[in-house]
């Protein structure tokens, strides 16, 4: 079994139209674990840092969400142009981007 130095989980749950907190799925998030794990591979990362389907983080409302373990740093409202930071900084650093950050779970 691979030992990765972190897990990034992306929450790919969608709940039925209409629900007041919205999900994941529709904000995104099956795009973001696809293109977050082929950049992680393209870039010979993906033996190291492991990106996986979540499903509900219970963040609903801030999705597209994800969290990085063992850091447990969780992001929301995470688009397909914020993936090159996220790898650049709280991937293969332990840096935190403050405008991602999820307040109530930092
Ligand atoms: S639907 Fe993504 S956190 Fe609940």
């Amino acid at each position: 079994m691979p030992s990765y130095k972190k897990h990034i989980f992306i929450c790919e749950n969608r709940r039925p139209d209409g629900s007041p907190k919205g999900c994941c799925f529709d904000k995104g998030g099956p795009e973001l674990k696809n293109a977050l794990k082929v950049k992680l591979a393209q870039r010979g990362l993906n033996k190291t840092f492991r990106a996986n389907s979540a499903g509900c983080l219970n963040a609903c409302e801030h999705g597209a969400a994800m969290v990085i373990y063992p850091e447990g740093v969780w992001y929301g409202g995470v688009s397909l142009d914020d993936l090159d930071e996220i790898i650049e900084r709280s991937i293969l650093q332990d840096d935190k981007i403050d405008r991602l950050l999820i307040k109530e779970q930092s």
